[in-house]
């Protein structure tokens, strides 16, 4: 099958990689015929181009693997290629997530597959896993890390007592950062990566916006020594429940016991467990964000479509978020009115009382410097 490309960035010029080292030895149904590349200076090879049409309107391409990032003009690529009877593979979490409705709906009318293992958890194979339990169980909710960034900052200053700022630069070198890093750090990226589980895990179609989010860009060595003095590491988790049709789904970084699950899950490592009924609880871990293990999970999907494999199609609902779960909270640099304070830790840390998503976004948003952590029940 003929491929063209966009994007030949992190995940893209992986994809490149994968797909012309599978070539030389011989092993591959995939051909990448067409780069698109955004600069002048990435012309580097014959099949580049800088010209969507090259691609969109070549007969010989049937699948469109997009790995460009962000809303546009990747959006509009992935509908045009849709519109013209292509297969696409997607790894752009924000557009997808922002979009998923209307190109889902499109894939299906012109009766071809969208696919977008690559865009949750790096090179973990959830989505797919999602689409086996699925084939038995209905999901009950999920939680995880979902986000290699953070992960990595938090696993550093935590591990090393390193400062944030540096294991930032550091997260961005090694390729794990979205361009503008405030996705990661201010837990958006987790919200879009948590949208689209609940489309594959509980047919939901939730808009990110919705999504209750807090993040991780004002944690500093005080919250670690918190939770090291308490038995615990801090990490960014995002998490998705359907109990009676509602749906509850939540972005937070959460103080998670030692020895636990999530704890001592390193570096860009993503982890991220479901609950099911048959299955029970399962959990999934590797590489959540890099060049190769993000790139490992397209071309996982690209062999999927090359090979007919059997996927199951999605029929949608809108949902919307439930903000009214309780959560109990360590919440650092923001007064909070003394009837929903239950314990203070010193002159600028509280724990609250229970509170709902709704009310700690009122007492929480727009607060410079606030830093927010879920004490687990
Ligand atoms: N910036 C993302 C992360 C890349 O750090 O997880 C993979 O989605």
């Amino acid at each position: 099958m003929q491929v063209g490309l966009l994007g030949h960035g992190v995940v893209g010029s992986g994809v490149r990689r994968i797909i012309d080292d599978m070539n030389a030895k011989k092993n591959a149904c995939l051909c990448i015929k067409r780069i698109l590349v955004k600069d002048e200076n990435e012309m580097v090879e014959d099949r580049m181009t800088r010209n969507i049409d090259d691609i969109i309107l070549d007969q010989d391409i049937q699948l469109v693997v997009e790995c460009m990032g962000g809303k546009e003009p990747a959006h509009t690529f992935v509908e045009r290629a849709l519109e013209s009877g292509k297969h696409v593979v997607t790894s752009n979490k924000k557009m997808l997530a922002s979009y998923g409705d209307e190109l889902f709906e499109l894939a299906r009318k012109n009766g071809v597959k969208l696919l977008y293992e690559a865009s949750v958890g790096g090179g973990i194979p959830w989505m797919a896993e999602l689409r086996r339990i699925r084939r038995i169980d209905d999901i009950e909710c999920f939680e995880g890390i979902f986000n290699g960034t953070t992960n990595y900052i938090l696993s550093r200053m935590d591990a090393e007592g390193c400062e944030f700022d540096e294991m930032l630069v550091q997260a961005q070198s090694l390729g794990y950062a979205e361009r503008d890093p405030s996705d990661d750090i201010d837990g958006y990226d987790v919200a879009y990566k948590t949208a689209l589980s609940c489309l594959a895990a509980f047919d939901c179609y939730v808009d990110p916006q919705e999504i209750p989010v807090w993040g991780i860009r004002n944690i500093t060595k005080k919250d670690m020594e918190y939770a090291n003095e308490h038995g615990f590491s801090i990490k960014l988790l995002g998490k998705g429940e359907k109990k009676d049709g509602i749906l509850q789904c939540s972005v937070m970084p959460c103080f998670v016991p030692r020895g636990g699950t999530f704890a001592s899950v390193p570096l860009n490592y993503n982890a991220i467990s479901s609950v099911s009924e048959t299955l029970g609880k399962a959990v999934f871990t590797g590489q959540g964000a890099g060049s190769l293990p993000t790139a490992h999970a397209v071309v996982q999907d690209m062999l999927d479509i090359a090979t007919g494999a059997d996927i199951a199609e999605h029929s949608i609902t809108a949902c919307s978020v439930d903000e009214s779960t309780e959560v109990t909270c360590y919440i650092r640099n923001c007064s909070i009115p003394v009837q929903y304070v239950s314990e203070k830790v010193d002159a600028d840390t509280v724990i609250t009382v229970p509170l709902s998503y709704a009310k700690l976004k009122e007492l929480t948003d727009n607060t410079r410097g606030v830093m927010v952590i879920e004490v687990k029940k």
